[in-house]
Protein backbone atom coordinates (compact mmCIF):
# COMPACT_ATOMS: atom_id res chain seq x y z
CA UNK A 1 0.00 0.00 0.00
CA UNK A 2 1.37 3.72 -0.93
CA UNK A 3 2.66 5.20 2.28
CA UNK A 4 0.55 8.56 2.67
CA UNK A 5 4.09 10.40 3.69
CA UNK A 6 5.78 8.21 0.49
CA UNK A 7 6.79 11.33 -1.74
CA UNK A 8 10.19 11.76 -0.96
CA UNK A 9 10.67 7.83 -1.00
CA UNK A 10 12.28 5.39 -3.45
CA UNK A 11 12.39 2.59 -1.89
CA UNK A 12 9.87 0.55 -0.20
CA UNK A 13 10.08 0.02 3.67
CA UNK A 14 11.87 -2.76 4.78
CA UNK A 15 9.32 -5.81 6.10
CA UNK A 16 11.11 -5.87 9.37
CA UNK A 17 10.85 -1.73 9.97
CA UNK A 18 7.43 -2.09 9.11
CA UNK A 19 6.67 -4.63 11.55
CA UNK A 20 8.98 -3.10 14.08
CA UNK A 21 7.54 0.49 13.47
CA UNK A 22 3.73 -0.34 13.50
CA UNK A 23 1.52 0.69 15.99
CA UNK A 24 -1.90 -0.30 14.67
CA UNK A 25 -2.04 -3.57 16.21
CA UNK A 26 -2.65 -1.44 19.89
CA UNK A 27 -3.60 2.23 19.05
CA UNK A 28 -6.69 0.63 16.95
CA UNK A 29 -8.15 1.23 20.00
CA UNK A 30 -8.16 4.67 19.58
CA UNK A 31 -10.01 4.68 16.47
CA UNK A 32 -13.52 6.34 17.92
CA UNK A 33 -11.46 9.01 19.31
CA UNK A 34 -9.23 9.64 15.74
CA UNK A 35 -12.59 9.58 14.02
CA UNK A 36 -14.03 12.02 16.68
CA UNK A 37 -11.04 14.47 16.82
CA UNK A 38 -10.65 14.96 12.51
CA UNK A 39 -14.38 15.05 12.18
CA UNK A 40 -14.24 18.45 14.27
CA UNK A 41 -10.78 19.36 12.52
CA UNK A 42 -13.03 19.14 9.37
CA UNK A 43 -15.73 20.83 10.64
CA UNK A 44 -13.04 23.67 11.69
CA UNK A 45 -11.35 24.08 8.26
CA UNK A 46 -14.69 24.16 6.45
CA UNK A 47 -16.22 26.90 9.03
CA UNK A 48 -12.52 29.29 8.57
CA UNK A 49 -13.02 28.78 4.68
CA UNK A 50 -9.34 27.05 5.42
CA UNK A 51 -11.14 24.50 2.58
CA UNK A 52 -14.11 24.49 0.97
CA UNK A 53 -16.87 24.22 3.25
CA UNK A 54 -18.40 21.31 0.98
CA UNK A 55 -15.25 19.52 1.19
CA UNK A 56 -15.75 19.64 4.66
CA UNK A 57 -18.81 18.21 4.60
CA UNK A 58 -17.55 15.43 2.10
CA UNK A 59 -15.09 14.57 4.21
CA UNK A 60 -17.39 14.18 7.64
CA UNK A 61 -19.55 11.69 6.11
CA UNK A 62 -16.86 9.96 4.56
CA UNK A 63 -15.29 9.37 7.94
CA UNK A 64 -18.44 8.32 9.40
CA UNK A 65 -18.35 5.59 6.84
CA UNK A 66 -14.64 4.67 7.55
CA UNK A 67 -15.81 4.54 11.33
CA UNK A 68 -18.99 2.15 10.24
CA UNK A 69 -17.26 0.25 7.64
CA UNK A 70 -14.05 -0.78 10.25
CA UNK A 71 -16.55 -1.33 12.84
CA UNK A 72 -18.97 -3.82 10.60
CA UNK A 73 -15.63 -5.87 9.66
CA UNK A 74 -16.42 -4.18 6.22
CA UNK A 75 -13.06 -2.34 6.20
CA UNK A 76 -9.42 -3.78 7.73
CA UNK A 77 -6.83 -2.15 9.04
CA UNK A 78 -4.01 -2.68 7.10
CA UNK A 79 -0.44 -3.08 8.96
CA UNK A 80 1.59 -1.63 6.26
CA UNK A 81 0.09 1.39 7.23
CA UNK A 82 1.45 2.06 10.64
CA UNK A 83 -1.09 3.46 13.01
CA UNK A 84 -4.47 4.03 13.06
CA UNK A 85 -4.30 8.12 12.20
CA UNK A 86 -2.76 6.70 8.33
CA UNK A 87 -5.05 3.71 7.69
CA UNK A 88 -8.33 6.40 8.38
CA UNK A 89 -6.80 8.61 6.53
CA UNK A 90 -5.95 5.96 3.55
CA UNK A 91 -9.75 4.27 4.19
CA UNK A 92 -11.22 7.77 3.73
CA UNK A 93 -9.27 8.55 0.07
CA UNK A 94 -10.83 4.65 -0.89
CA UNK A 95 -14.22 6.37 0.22
CA UNK A 96 -14.15 10.11 -1.23
CA UNK A 97 -11.06 10.29 -3.42
CA UNK A 98 -8.32 13.02 -3.20
CA UNK A 99 -10.73 15.31 -1.58
CA UNK A 100 -9.47 13.23 1.61
CA UNK A 101 -5.76 14.55 1.31
CA UNK A 102 -7.43 17.78 2.64
CA UNK A 103 -8.15 16.37 5.84
CA UNK A 104 -4.53 16.70 6.74
CA UNK A 105 -4.75 20.27 6.55
CA UNK A 106 -3.51 22.28 9.33
CA UNK A 107 -2.45 19.63 11.22
CA UNK A 108 -0.27 16.48 11.88
CA UNK A 109 0.07 13.40 13.42
CA UNK A 110 2.10 14.50 16.28
CA UNK A 111 -0.84 16.99 17.60
CA UNK A 112 -3.50 14.66 16.28
CA UNK A 113 -2.30 11.13 18.49
CA UNK A 114 -1.66 13.51 21.58
CA UNK A 115 -5.41 14.47 20.99
CA UNK A 116 -6.64 10.96 20.64
CA UNK A 117 -4.89 9.94 23.81
CA UNK A 118 -6.47 12.49 25.74
CA UNK A 119 -9.97 11.95 24.80
CA UNK A 120 -9.38 8.46 25.27
CA UNK A 121 -7.64 9.19 28.45
CA UNK A 122 -10.83 11.51 29.98
CA UNK A 123 -13.30 8.32 29.46
CA UNK A 124 -11.08 6.08 31.11
CA UNK A 125 -10.91 8.06 33.79
CA UNK A 126 -14.77 8.58 33.85
CA UNK A 127 -14.80 4.69 34.28
CA UNK A 128 -12.16 4.15 36.61
CA UNK A 129 -14.20 6.76 38.81
CA UNK A 130 -17.54 5.05 38.18
CA UNK A 131 -15.84 1.33 39.41
CA UNK A 132 -14.26 2.96 42.85
CA UNK A 133 -17.74 4.23 43.62
CA UNK A 134 -19.23 0.88 42.99
CA UNK A 135 -16.61 -0.30 45.19
CA UNK A 136 -16.73 2.11 47.69
CA UNK A 137 -21.24 1.63 48.08
CA UNK A 138 -19.81 -1.70 48.84
CA UNK A 139 -17.60 -1.01 51.49
CA UNK A 140 -20.22 1.00 53.33
CA UNK A 141 -23.07 -1.24 52.36
CA UNK A 142 -20.69 -4.00 54.57
CA UNK A 143 -20.00 -1.45 57.29
CA UNK A 144 -23.56 -0.84 57.56
CA UNK A 145 -23.94 -4.51 57.94
CA UNK A 146 -21.38 -5.30 60.64
CA UNK A 147 -21.87 -2.50 62.69
CA UNK A 148 -21.84 -4.69 65.69
CA UNK A 149 -18.70 -6.84 64.93
CA UNK A 150 -15.64 -5.94 66.85
CA UNK A 151 -12.23 -8.20 65.87
CA UNK A 152 -8.42 -7.48 66.49
CA UNK A 153 -6.94 -4.21 65.16
CA UNK A 154 -3.45 -4.95 64.35
CA UNK A 155 -0.14 -3.44 64.33
CA UNK A 156 3.27 -5.63 63.35
CA UNK A 157 0.81 -7.96 62.23
CA UNK A 158 0.20 -8.58 66.01
CA UNK A 159 -3.67 -8.33 68.04
CA UNK A 160 -3.10 -4.76 69.21
CA UNK A 161 -6.54 -2.67 70.11
CA UNK A 162 -9.80 -4.03 69.64
CA UNK A 163 -11.68 -2.06 66.50
CA UNK A 164 -15.10 -2.37 64.80
CA UNK A 165 -14.76 -4.47 61.26
CA UNK A 166 -16.76 -1.19 60.46
CA UNK A 167 -14.17 0.60 61.36
CA UNK A 168 -11.23 -1.41 59.10
CA UNK A 169 -13.30 -1.47 55.99
CA UNK A 170 -13.86 2.03 55.96
CA UNK A 171 -10.17 2.67 56.21
CA UNK A 172 -10.48 1.13 52.29
CA UNK A 173 -13.19 3.75 51.96
CA UNK A 174 -11.13 6.88 52.76
CA UNK A 175 -8.06 5.42 50.58
CA UNK A 176 -10.29 4.81 47.61
CA UNK A 177 -11.93 8.07 48.19
CA UNK A 178 -8.44 10.00 47.76
CA UNK A 179 -7.54 7.64 44.74
CA UNK A 180 -10.95 9.04 43.24
CA UNK A 181 -10.41 12.89 43.99
CA UNK A 182 -6.14 11.83 42.43
CA UNK A 183 -8.17 10.94 39.01
CA UNK A 184 -10.79 13.97 39.19
CA UNK A 185 -7.62 16.53 39.48
CA UNK A 186 -5.45 14.50 36.56
CA UNK A 187 -8.29 14.79 34.87
CA UNK A 188 -7.78 18.71 35.15
CA UNK A 189 -4.88 18.52 33.15
CA UNK A 190 -6.06 15.39 30.59
CA UNK A 191 -8.74 17.68 29.74
CA UNK A 192 -6.64 20.27 27.77
CA UNK A 193 -6.86 20.36 23.96
CA UNK A 194 -3.01 19.87 21.87
CA UNK A 195 -4.87 20.17 18.32
CA UNK A 196 -3.77 22.99 16.55
CA UNK A 197 -0.07 22.50 17.67
CA UNK A 198 1.09 21.10 14.21
CA UNK A 199 3.88 19.10 14.18
CA UNK A 200 5.62 21.57 16.74
CA UNK A 201 5.77 25.20 15.83
CA UNK A 202 1.35 25.80 15.23
CA UNK A 203 0.52 26.25 11.62
CA UNK A 204 0.38 29.23 9.22
CA UNK A 205 -4.03 28.86 8.70
CA UNK A 206 -5.91 30.58 10.42
CA UNK A 207 -7.38 27.86 12.14
CA UNK A 208 -9.87 27.92 15.47
CA UNK A 209 -8.62 26.19 18.02
CA UNK A 210 -11.79 26.95 20.67
CA UNK A 211 -13.87 26.02 17.76
CA UNK A 212 -12.43 22.68 18.27
CA UNK A 213 -12.05 22.36 21.56
CA UNK A 214 -15.99 22.98 21.91
CA UNK A 215 -16.60 20.18 19.52
CA UNK A 216 -14.45 17.66 21.89
CA UNK A 217 -15.96 18.85 24.93
CA UNK A 218 -11.89 20.27 25.73
CA UNK A 219 -12.04 22.78 28.39
CA UNK A 220 -8.65 24.53 27.75
CA UNK A 221 -6.49 24.78 24.97
CA UNK A 222 -2.76 24.20 25.11
CA UNK A 223 -0.83 27.19 25.52
CA UNK A 224 2.55 26.00 23.96
CA UNK A 225 2.49 23.87 20.44
CA UNK A 226 6.38 22.35 21.57
CA UNK A 227 4.55 21.55 24.83
CA UNK A 228 1.71 20.66 23.57
CA UNK A 229 3.33 17.22 21.14
CA UNK A 230 5.92 16.72 23.68
CA UNK A 231 4.20 16.47 26.81
CA UNK A 232 3.27 13.11 28.07
CA UNK A 233 2.80 14.13 31.83
CA UNK A 234 -0.63 13.55 31.92
CA UNK A 235 -0.12 10.09 31.13
CA UNK A 236 2.70 9.86 33.77
CA UNK A 237 -0.22 11.37 36.56
CA UNK A 238 -2.48 8.85 35.20
CA UNK A 239 -0.23 5.81 35.48
CA UNK A 240 0.78 7.64 38.92
CA UNK A 241 -3.10 7.66 40.12
CA UNK A 242 -3.64 3.63 39.27
CA UNK A 243 -0.41 2.71 40.49
CA UNK A 244 -1.51 3.90 43.87
CA UNK A 245 -4.92 2.35 43.79
CA UNK A 246 -3.43 -1.02 43.01
CA UNK A 247 -1.26 -0.45 46.00
CA UNK A 248 -4.44 0.08 48.07
CA UNK A 249 -6.75 -2.88 46.33
CA UNK A 250 -2.98 -5.26 47.38
CA UNK A 251 -2.69 -4.26 50.41
CA UNK A 252 -6.63 -4.80 50.91
CA UNK A 253 -6.20 -7.80 49.08
CA UNK A 254 -3.29 -9.24 51.45
CA UNK A 255 -6.23 -8.81 54.64
CA UNK A 256 -8.44 -10.72 52.51
CA UNK A 257 -6.00 -13.81 51.65
CA UNK A 258 -5.12 -13.75 55.38
CA UNK A 259 -8.80 -13.55 56.70
CA UNK A 260 -9.98 -16.25 54.16
CA UNK A 261 -6.75 -18.90 55.61
CA UNK A 262 -7.02 -21.39 57.49
CA UNK A 263 -5.90 -19.71 60.58
CA UNK A 264 -8.29 -16.59 60.39
CA UNK A 265 -11.48 -17.46 58.98
CA UNK A 266 -12.40 -14.88 59.68
CA UNK A 267 -14.08 -14.82 56.10
CA UNK A 268 -15.83 -17.10 53.68
CA UNK A 269 -15.11 -15.75 49.89
CA UNK A 270 -18.11 -16.89 47.74
CA UNK A 271 -17.76 -20.37 46.00
CA UNK A 272 -18.48 -17.77 43.09
CA UNK A 273 -15.40 -16.02 43.29
CA UNK A 274 -12.77 -18.81 44.27
CA UNK A 275 -11.29 -21.76 42.20
CA UNK A 276 -10.54 -25.20 43.32
CA UNK A 277 -7.17 -27.06 43.03
CA UNK A 278 -6.18 -29.54 40.44
CA UNK A 279 -5.28 -32.27 42.87
CA UNK A 280 -6.02 -30.89 46.20
CA UNK A 281 -9.79 -31.65 46.58
CA UNK A 282 -10.52 -29.54 49.56
CA UNK A 283 -9.31 -26.50 48.64
CA UNK A 284 -10.80 -23.10 47.17
CA UNK A 285 -8.57 -20.37 46.96
CA UNK A 286 -8.60 -16.49 46.78
CA UNK A 287 -7.05 -16.01 43.76
CA UNK A 288 -9.15 -12.98 42.21
CA UNK A 289 -7.63 -10.99 45.46
CA UNK A 290 -3.86 -12.85 45.07
CA UNK A 291 -4.50 -12.02 40.99
CA UNK A 292 -5.07 -8.28 41.93
CA UNK A 293 -2.26 -8.31 44.26
CA UNK A 294 0.18 -9.49 41.35
CA UNK A 295 -1.40 -7.44 39.19
CA UNK A 296 -0.19 -4.44 41.11
CA UNK A 297 3.63 -5.35 39.85
CA UNK A 298 2.76 -4.57 36.43
CA UNK A 299 1.10 -1.54 36.42
CA UNK A 300 3.72 -0.16 38.79
CA UNK A 301 5.92 -1.74 35.55
CA UNK A 302 3.70 0.64 33.30
CA UNK A 303 4.49 3.98 35.14
CA UNK A 304 8.37 2.99 35.41
CA UNK A 305 8.07 2.24 31.47
CA UNK A 306 7.09 5.72 30.68
CA UNK A 307 8.77 7.65 32.75
CA UNK A 308 11.95 5.75 31.68
CA UNK A 309 10.97 6.48 28.13
CA UNK A 310 10.24 10.48 28.32
CA UNK A 311 13.19 10.94 31.02
CA UNK A 312 16.22 11.32 27.83
CA UNK A 313 13.68 13.20 25.17
CA UNK A 314 14.83 15.90 24.03
CA UNK A 315 12.11 18.21 22.76
CA UNK A 316 9.97 17.82 20.61
CA UNK A 317 8.11 14.82 19.29
CA UNK A 318 10.12 11.81 18.67
CA UNK A 319 9.13 8.63 18.24
CA UNK A 320 9.82 7.18 21.30
CA UNK A 321 6.46 8.28 22.29
CA UNK A 322 4.80 5.74 20.86
CA UNK A 323 5.67 3.73 23.52
CA UNK A 324 3.46 5.81 25.80
CA UNK A 325 0.31 3.60 24.50
CA UNK A 326 0.72 0.08 25.57
CA UNK A 327 1.36 0.91 29.39
CA UNK A 328 -1.55 3.32 29.44
CA UNK A 329 -3.73 0.72 27.72
CA UNK A 330 -2.26 -1.76 30.02
CA UNK A 331 -2.74 -0.19 33.28
CA UNK A 332 -6.42 1.58 32.52
CA UNK A 333 -7.49 -1.96 31.88
CA UNK A 334 -5.69 -4.24 34.58
CA UNK A 335 -7.42 -1.03 37.49
CA UNK A 336 -10.90 -1.12 35.94
CA UNK A 337 -11.02 -4.98 35.88
CA UNK A 338 -9.78 -4.65 39.38
CA UNK A 339 -11.87 -2.77 40.44
CA UNK A 340 -14.48 -4.69 39.35
CA UNK A 341 -13.53 -8.02 40.22
CA UNK A 342 -12.82 -6.86 44.06
CA UNK A 343 -16.46 -5.34 43.90
CA UNK A 344 -17.78 -8.79 43.05
CA UNK A 345 -15.43 -10.54 45.26
CA UNK A 346 -16.42 -8.23 48.52
CA UNK A 347 -20.41 -7.56 48.00
CA UNK A 348 -20.11 -11.49 48.36
CA UNK A 349 -18.27 -12.32 50.98
CA UNK A 350 -19.53 -13.35 54.51
CA UNK A 351 -18.12 -12.60 57.61
CA UNK A 352 -17.58 -15.89 60.35
CA UNK A 353 -18.83 -13.17 63.49
CA UNK A 354 -18.30 -16.10 65.63
CA UNK A 355 -15.17 -16.82 64.80
CA UNK A 356 -13.92 -13.21 64.57
CA UNK A 357 -14.99 -13.19 68.46
CA UNK A 358 -13.14 -16.53 69.37
CA UNK A 359 -9.76 -14.95 67.97
CA UNK A 360 -9.97 -12.20 70.54
CA UNK A 361 -10.21 -14.63 73.48
CA UNK A 362 -6.71 -14.18 75.82
CA UNK A 363 -4.93 -11.57 72.93
CA UNK A 364 -4.47 -9.19 75.95
CA UNK A 365 -5.88 -6.61 72.93
CA UNK A 366 -7.42 -4.49 76.07
CA UNK A 367 -4.19 -4.28 77.86
CA UNK A 368 -3.77 -0.75 76.86
CA UNK A 369 -7.59 0.04 78.26
CA UNK A 370 -6.50 -1.42 81.84
CA UNK A 371 -3.13 1.10 81.57
CA UNK A 372 -5.36 4.09 80.59
CA UNK A 373 -7.70 3.11 83.68
CA UNK A 374 -4.62 3.19 86.13
CA UNK A 375 -4.17 6.12 84.70
CA UNK A 376 -7.39 7.72 85.54
CA UNK A 377 -6.68 6.21 89.02
CA UNK A 378 -3.55 8.69 89.20
CA UNK A 379 -0.59 7.17 87.80
CA UNK A 380 1.32 8.52 85.52
CA UNK A 381 1.37 6.57 82.35
CA UNK A 382 4.80 5.05 82.21
CA UNK A 383 3.85 3.60 85.47
CA UNK A 384 0.75 2.18 84.81
CA UNK A 385 1.81 0.81 81.17
CA UNK A 386 4.82 -1.19 83.60
CA UNK A 387 2.03 -2.22 86.29
CA UNK A 388 -0.08 -3.92 83.27
CA UNK A 389 2.91 -5.43 81.45
CA UNK A 390 3.90 -7.22 84.57
CA UNK A 391 0.21 -8.58 85.14
CA UNK A 392 0.23 -9.25 81.31
CA UNK A 393 3.23 -11.73 81.84
CA UNK A 394 2.07 -12.85 84.81
CA UNK A 395 -1.36 -13.91 83.11
CA UNK A 396 0.23 -15.14 80.25
CA UNK A 397 2.73 -17.66 81.80
CA UNK A 398 -0.85 -18.67 83.71
CA UNK A 399 -1.86 -19.52 80.32
CA UNK A 400 -4.89 -16.73 81.21
CA UNK A 401 -6.55 -13.67 79.54
CA UNK A 402 -7.16 -10.79 80.49
CA UNK A 403 -10.99 -11.19 79.96
CA UNK A 404 -10.30 -13.39 82.87
CA UNK A 405 -9.49 -10.91 85.13
CA UNK A 406 -11.40 -10.77 88.50
CA UNK A 407 -12.76 -7.18 88.21
CA UNK A 408 -14.15 -6.97 91.41
CA UNK A 409 -10.27 -7.19 93.17
CA UNK A 410 -9.29 -4.61 90.35
CA UNK A 411 -11.74 -2.17 91.65
CA UNK A 412 -10.45 -2.53 94.73
CA UNK A 413 -6.74 -0.91 93.32
CA UNK A 414 -8.96 1.75 91.15
CA UNK A 415 -11.48 3.02 93.47
CA UNK A 416 -11.63 6.32 91.17
CA UNK A 417 -13.06 4.67 88.34
CA UNK A 418 -16.50 3.51 87.83
CA UNK A 419 -17.68 -0.22 87.37
CA UNK A 420 -18.71 0.48 84.09
CA UNK A 421 -15.21 2.10 82.94
CA UNK A 422 -13.20 -0.87 84.71
CA UNK A 423 -15.73 -3.20 82.06
CA UNK A 424 -13.21 -2.36 79.01
CA UNK A 425 -10.64 -4.36 80.13
CA UNK A 426 -12.72 -7.68 80.03
CA UNK A 427 -15.42 -6.36 77.04
CA UNK A 428 -13.09 -5.65 73.85
CA UNK A 429 -16.99 -3.95 72.47
CA UNK A 430 -16.72 -1.81 76.07
CA UNK A 431 -13.20 -0.96 74.61
CA UNK A 432 -13.44 -0.21 71.22
CA UNK A 433 -16.84 2.00 72.04
CA UNK A 434 -14.84 3.99 74.38
CA UNK A 435 -12.68 5.25 71.93
CA UNK A 436 -15.12 8.29 71.07
CA UNK A 437 -12.53 10.69 69.56
CA UNK A 438 -13.37 11.93 65.86
CA UNK A 439 -12.03 9.27 63.64
CA UNK A 440 -11.80 6.76 66.22
CA UNK A 441 -13.42 3.13 66.32
CA UNK A 442 -16.42 3.92 69.02
CA UNK A 443 -19.53 3.29 67.03
CA UNK A 444 -21.05 6.45 67.58
CA UNK A 445 -17.98 7.72 65.29
CA UNK A 446 -18.27 5.04 62.65
CA UNK A 447 -21.73 5.56 62.24
CA UNK A 448 -21.07 9.06 61.41
CA UNK A 449 -18.26 8.29 59.16
CA UNK A 450 -20.76 6.32 57.54
CA UNK A 451 -23.00 9.08 57.02
CA UNK A 452 -20.39 11.34 56.05
CA UNK A 453 -19.56 8.28 53.09
CA UNK A 454 -23.08 8.13 52.13
CA UNK A 455 -23.09 12.21 51.69
CA UNK A 456 -20.19 11.86 49.24
CA UNK A 457 -21.37 8.99 47.25
CA UNK A 458 -24.64 10.45 46.97
CA UNK A 459 -23.16 14.02 45.52
CA UNK A 460 -23.28 14.80 42.01
CA UNK A 461 -19.11 15.26 41.59
N1 LIG B 1 1.83 6.37 15.88
C1 LIG B 1 2.47 7.58 16.26
C2 LIG B 1 2.53 7.67 17.79
O1 LIG B 1 1.80 7.02 18.38
C3 LIG B 1 1.73 8.75 15.72
C4 LIG B 1 2.58 9.96 15.61
C5 LIG B 1 3.58 9.78 14.53
N2 LIG B 1 4.31 10.96 14.31
C6 LIG B 1 5.42 10.99 13.59
N3 LIG B 1 6.03 12.11 13.48
N4 LIG B 1 5.92 9.89 13.05
O2 LIG B 1 3.29 8.39 18.35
Amino acid sequence: MKKPWGGRFTKPTDKAVEAFTASIHYDSRLLEYDIRGSIAHAKMLGKCKIIPPEDAEKIVVGLEQVLSDLQSGKAKFDPSLEDVHMNVETLLAGQIGEVAGKLHTARSRNDQVATDVRLYLKDEIDAAIELIKTLQRTLVQKAKENLDVVMPGYTHMQHAQPVLLSHHLMAYFWMLQRDSERLQDCRKRVDVLPLGSGALAGTPFPIDREFVAKELGFSAISKNSMDAVADRDFIAEFLAACSIIMAHLSRFSEDIILWNSHEFRFIELDDSVTTGSSIMPQKKNPDVAELVRGKTGRVYGDLISLLTTIKGLPMTYNRDLQEDKEPLFDAADTVKSSLGVFSIMLKSAKFNVKRIAEDMHGDFSTATDMADILVMQGYPFRTAHEMTGDLVREFNEDGLGLELLPLKEFQEMVRKVDKKTIQRITDPKASANAKNVPGGTAREQVEKQIEEALQILNSKT
